[in-house]
């Protein structure tokens, strides 16, 4: 018998909802969320944090939320995250965020505000690896797992020419590309798709400080 409690029919029930959405004419629509207190990441690394936000990996119409400190770092992380995805380098994005969090007793004179954007959830992070050998000697023939390989391979062909330079005013684009092939180890790798994906789109990919 039809039961509408599977997995699959169950609707996507976010934790966070955007109060608004505004359009820029640079980085697109951008969804706007409050906060009356700093959400609990559940990611942290050493530049984003994430929300999961209710979504089930490996699941295209349910999405995290990555948040950053300053809205060129989210923006330039998100195009290269767009290009990735869209070779099957990685897990689709959906829209750029602002993130709002209030103090509770201050109202709006204490803020912290983050930028982001919506990324689908991958799946299986840490149980693969690019060995160290590959990126001191640029030779992805190291790589033992096929997958891998073709991702690493895949990822740094990918130009990223044009997008956004990260800690540079929004609007402000690299003229060359650089390699995506740079922080490639375990926590950052999954699957979506049944396929090895990279996850952190980050200025630690290109190699590059912010
Ligand atoms: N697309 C994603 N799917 C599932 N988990 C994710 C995704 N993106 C980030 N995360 C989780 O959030 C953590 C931090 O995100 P990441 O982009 O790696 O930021 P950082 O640059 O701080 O390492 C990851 O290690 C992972 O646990
Ligand atoms: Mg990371």
């Amino acid at each position: 018998m039809y039961n509408r409690h599977t997995m699959a029919t169950t609707k996507f029930n976010p934790t966070y909802r955007p109060f608004k959405t505004t359009h820029h004419a640079i980085m697109g629509a951008i969804d706007h969320y409050r906060c009356d207190h700093m959400p609990r990441f559940s990611g942290c690394g050493a530049q984003a944090g994430f929300l999961v936000n209710n979504a089930r990996p490996n699941c295209a119409r349910e999405y995290g939320i990555k948040l950053f400190p300053t809205a060129s770092q989210a923006f330039a992380a998100y195009q290269r995250q767009m290009i990735a995805a869209e070779a099957g380098a990685a897990p689709p994005v959906r829209r750029m965020v602002k993130v709002l969090v209030r103090s509770p007793w201050y109202g709006d004179d204490l803020r912290t505000i983050y930028y982001g954007y919506q990324t689908c959830l991958a799946y299986g992070i840490g149980r693969m690896e690019v060995p160290m050998e590959v990126e001191e000697c640029d030779d992805a023939s190291l790589i033992p797992d096929s997958g891998v390989r073709r991702l690493y391979r895949l990822l740094s062909r990918l130009s990223i020419a044009g997008t956004q330079i990260d800690g540079k005013p929004i609007g402000t684009v690299r003229r060359r590309s650089k390699r995506m092939k740079h922080d490639l180890h375990e926590e950052n790798l999954g699957f979506w798709r049944k396929r090895p994906v990279c996850i952190d789109f980050g200025h630690h990919i290109i190699r590059e400080a912010c």
